[in-house]
């Protein structure tokens, strides 16, 4: 529920998903976090409260989301790691292909490289997740690829195998996996299969391994647009970028920072 300018984060995330394309959206919470589901509610008292503190803006936004998407919440009663998180979309999902958004990673590009995440599946037919470059100090963070030849002009690469938070010495690639996949609903029988991994946890990259396997999976190398608001200086840049795209706030912003420019080292 961090707020990005006028926006909590996963608010900013299911728009994304929107302007992807997907009309079904279920968030998958913790017992804790009934804020959330408040926060897209669309009783009427709540519009009318708003309405009445002249939020005009904040009840249009909201009645936008209710018009363009279906918003459902699952519990996961424990922490059990994200792989077991999203197993617990497997009834919701049924046997479409669907997207996983982890949403402490707000991509500002307006639903781009979801949208060619979900074109690549409908081309190829395997399950595809997002891939950017970090240095290898970082790349301890993140789950890491090892994958095929990177071919000028496209974003897809093979992957031949994956691995959470490697140590540097041990990462098979600079590539780590961001928070956004496109999956077949293969994953959820090889989610059930797996062992508790890194941390003690289910991990979504060992049964992304074990999916990888038996069916092939594509990544989507990308390079813009990523934030991960848990981080203090990407939780600056994405509101910086944020305000810039804000129709209201945009131009003033811009002569602002314009003006800050002569001070800057
Ligand atoms: C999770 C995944 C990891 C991925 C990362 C992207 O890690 O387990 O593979 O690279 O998200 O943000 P977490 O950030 O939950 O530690």
């Amino acid at each position: 529920m961090l707020p990005v300018i006028d926006r909590p984060a996963i608010q900013i995330v299911v728009e994304e998903a929107i302007a992807a394309g997907i009309d079904d959206i279920l968030i998958i919470s913790s017992p804790y976090k009934k804020v959330m589901e408040d926060h897209f509610d669309r009783a009427f008292e709540l519009e009318a409260r708003l309405a009445a503190k002249g939020k005009l803006a904040e009840v249009e936004a909201i009645r936008a989301i209710g018009s363009q998407a279906q918003v459902h919440f699952v519990r996961q009663g424990e922490p059990r790691g994200l792989g077991h998180a999203v197993s617990m979309a497997r009834r919701h999902v049924g046997d479409e292909p669907f997207a996983v958004l982890l949403p402490d990673d707000i991509m500002v590009d307006g639903g781009c490289l979801l949208r060619g995440m979900i074109d690549a599946l409908a081309v190829t037919g395997r399950s595809v997740v997002a891939l950017k470059e970090f240095p290898s100090s970082e790349i301890s963070n993140y789950g890491c690829v090892a994958h095929g030849p990177i071919e000028a002009g496209s974003p897809l690469v093979s992957i031949s195998g994956l691995v959470e938070k490697p140590k540097a010495e041990d990462a098979p690639s600079n590539l780590a996996v961001m928070g956004r996949y496109v999956l077949t609903p293969a994953i959820f029988e090889h989610l059930e299969a797996i062992e508790p991994g890194a941390g003690g946890e289910i991990q979504l990259t060992d049964g992304l391994d074990r999916l990888r396997r038996a069916d092939g999976m594509s990544g989507f190398v990308f390079s813009e647009g990523r934030y991960d608001i848990g981080q203090k200086q990407d939780f600056l840049r994405a509101t910086v970028e944020l305000a810039l795209q804000h129709p209201e706030l945009g131009p003033n912003f811009a002569r602002f920072l314009a003006s800050l420019t002569p001070r800057l080292p």
